[in-house]
């Protein structure tokens, strides 16, 4: 992802699948998702890898991702319910942290208290990943493989509660947990999962030694990297290319092929700057276009995404960071009917120009994009299989994308079949 999450990597690499042998998540947990139709039901996937609808396309958990084990054994669940063997090709590594209630709680109870202290929310998902990563961090977290020792979990689960019991007693102005029944339920969980526990890297190693081609799918995007992005307002994991080989167990130069996913224009979820963006209130405005012609609703909150035109500055520094070897533009239909289509090249800053996206987003929130306007091609696109198949102007708006982020296109997407890519 090479925005702010919500490009469409989820229909790129379920098309891509076809070309591979395993799937593979190495940050983030069930903050992500994405709507796909299977055997004619939708469904939404959050925490296991997209290539899992593929018969024989192996599913890996790597190290990198907090599973919460609930969602995990609900997920599954869910595509069991349409016909779909999971548990047999699904890989969960042992060393994944876990989220637990107390992180759902700790999440959602700092969200309210932010939000009254008038500091501002970040607009998490509410979903506990902060705090599962905090703990990571503080080396105390319960993994995937304390779950296969009930005693060593319990221990280490009441050292863990405890903590989090004072806070959210105390200053979080919320409830305690209580142990036992979470001892339990969770514990029960672990019994259902554990023939799926793994180490994942070693598997990777050993199906790629056999030949197969495996892909790493990003979730969220690079805006929203804890180190790279528009920090606070950002997840709690490192979403960028790199993370993939530490986040899965493999080394940096077994990543042969960078492919960045951007959306032809852009959207944000949740807070954070966000030069480009447009009001959306107004039926007819272009923002209103973008969010209802995009269905630019959250696939895990329901929340309606923040929209605006695409800001070329900022995928020029997703490009950098990232190393993309190449890019795959997508929702290009979405702009088919503008007359004519703004691209934000770089910024203004205090009257000055600025070419770069400022890192700290204190200044960010100060600029104002400079546009360069090109014109719309008023045609639909959603029938093109191949570039010729594309109006002049569209062609034109995808060779300027490419010029400014300096990143050559490989794909471009006009609709959400696996035809249209
Ligand atoms: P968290 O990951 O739930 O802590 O949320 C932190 C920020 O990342 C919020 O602004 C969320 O809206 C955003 N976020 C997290 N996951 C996704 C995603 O998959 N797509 C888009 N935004 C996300
Ligand atoms: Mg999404």
């Amino acid at each position: 992802g090479t925005q702010g999450g919500d490009e469409g990597k989820g229909e790129v690499v379920d098309w891509l699948t076809d070309h591979a042998q395993g799937v593979v998540r190495f940050q983030g947990g069930h903050n992500a998702g994405h709507t796909l139709v299977i055997k004619g039901v939708k469904t939404a996937l959050q925490l296991i890898p997209s290539g899992i609808v593929r018969e024989r396309v192996a599913g890996y958990v790597g190290n990198g991702v907090v599973v919460d084990p609930a969602h995990l054994v609900l997920e599954i669940e869910r595509l069991e319910k349409i016909g779909l063997d999971v548990r047999s090709r699904l890989f969960v590594s042992e060393a994944c942290p876990l989220i637990l209630p107390l992180h759902v709680e700790v999440d959602r109870a700092r969200e309210a208290l932010r939000e009254s202290s008038g500091s501002g929310k970040i607009g998490t998902t509410g979903k506990g990943i902060g705090p599962a990563y905090e703990d990571k961090v503080a080396r105390r977290a319960l993994r995937v493989q304390d779950l296969k020792h009930p005693q060593r979990f319990a221990e280490k689960l009441r050292a863990l509660l405890e903590l989090h019991n004072e806070a959210l007693t105390g200053h979080l102005r919320a409830k305690a947990l209580a142990f036992e029944p979470l001892r339990d339920a969770t514990l029960a969980l672990g019994e259902q999962l554990a023939p799926m526990f793994a180490d994942v890297g070693y598997r990777l190693h050993q199906a790629h030694q056999a030949g197969a081609n495996l892909l790493f799918e990003g979730a969220q995007g690079t805006l929203l990297d804890i180190d790279h992005g528009t920090y606070p307002y950002v997840t709690s994991s490192n979403c960028v290319a790199g993370n993939a080989a530490a986040g899965a167990g493999v080394g940096p130069d077994q990543l042969h092929y960078i492919l960045g996913i951007t959306k032809a224009y852009t959207t944000r979820v949740g807070g954070g700057p966000f030069p480009t963006e447009l009001p959306m209130d107004q039926p007819g405005s272009v923002g209103h276009h973008l969010s209802s012609v995009g269905q630019e609703r959250g696939t895990v909150t329901g929340r309606a995404r923040r929209c605006g035109w695409l800001d070329a500055a900022a995928l020029k520094r997703s490009a950098i960071i990232n190393g993309l070897s190449g890019l795959c533009i997508t929702k290009l239909d979405v702009l088919d009917t503008f007359a004519e289509i703004p691209v934000g090249t770089d910024y203004a800053l205090d009257g000055d120009p600025c070419q770069e996206m400022p890192s700290d987003i204190r200044t960010l929130e100060r600029v104002t994009p400079r546009y360069e306007v090109l014109p719309g091609w008023r045609k639909p696109t959603t029938g093109a299989r191949k570039l010729a198949d594309l109006p002049p102007e569209a062609r034109a708006y995808l060779d300027r994308l490419q010029d400014l982020s300096g990143a050559p296109i490989r794909f471009v997407s006009v609709g959400t079949r696996r035809d249209q890519i």
